[in-house]
């Protein structure tokens, strides 16, 4: 319980409780160990995988530009076209990180438990985070975080679906439909204060390949939403 400095005692914040709680997940357990597991999968259809790679190229448009993918794997879905000078990837497995191609280093960085990041002011041009949002427990201070560390006017670009380990995900997350996931990554933008103007990219309805081990479903391809903001 706080104590205010006249020594009474400060109601409860019920704001701070249902923050908390929105942000809670299944299993609070370390991050680390959930992902000591090595997970050389995709985790989008490949139709949605080029949508994301197509994303990535249309948005980040300087030349030869440094990158930083937070909460990257094996994959960051960079295409050739875009040439970055300087790629970082910043995990929490260290075997997906080495074997990822696109990245010139990489660093292990819990956000989770630490969201301040790690690098001098101004030396990203973007920072990327695909399909991992949904694992963040401070997005907020995380977004904060990333502006610090953005060249001015350069870009977050944050893109998801509606897959994820339920497990990790937190509980606002998996209780939001898909377009209250759109608004609450748009609010997390906003609540930094350090971004201008959001885009949103939508791509939904395409058909999934025959050869996906969901085709059988019926479904169509995984949707791909993108939602990004340059550095006010
Ligand atoms: C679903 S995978 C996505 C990987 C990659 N971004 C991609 O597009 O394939 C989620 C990633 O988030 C990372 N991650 C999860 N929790 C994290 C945390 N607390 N701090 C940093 N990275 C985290 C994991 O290492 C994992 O690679």
């Amino acid at each position: 319980m706080a104590l205010r400095e006249s020594g009474g005692i400060a109601p409860p914040d019920p704001g701070q409780e249902l923050r908390r709680e929105a942000f809670s997940r299944l299993d609070e357990s370390d991050d680390r160990l959930f992902y000591a597991k090595d997970r050389f999968v995709d985790h989008l259809d490949t139709i949605a995988l080029a949508t994301v790679e197509q994303i990535i190229g249309d948005v980040i448009t300087q030349t030869n530009p440094v990158i930083l993918d937070l909460m990257a794997g094996w994959n960051s879905h960079i295409p050739d076209r875009l040439h970055p000078s300087r790629m970082v990837g910043l995990g929490l497995n260290e075997n997906e990180l080495r074997q990822n191609k696109a990245l010139s280093e990489h660093l292990i960085h819990d956000l989770n438990r630490d969201p301040h990041l790690p690098f001098p002011a101004e030396t990203f041009d973007a920072v990327i985070n695909t399909v991992s949002i949904d694992y963040m427990t401070r997005p907020v201070e995380v977004f904060s975080a990333v502006a610090d560390i953005l060249k001015k006017r350069g870009l977050l670009l944050i893109i998801f679906s509606n897959r994820m380990f339920p497990q990790k995900a937190v509980k606002i997350w998996k209780e939001s439909s898909e377009e209250e996931r759109v608004l609450l990554v748009e609010g997390f933008f906003q609540q930094s204060g350090a971004f201008g103007e959001t885009t949103v990219i939508v791509s939904r309805g395409k058909p999934r390949p025959k050869e996906d081990k969901y085709a059988f479903l019926g479904i169509p391809s995984d949707p791909v939403y993108a939602v990004y903001a340059r550095r006010e």
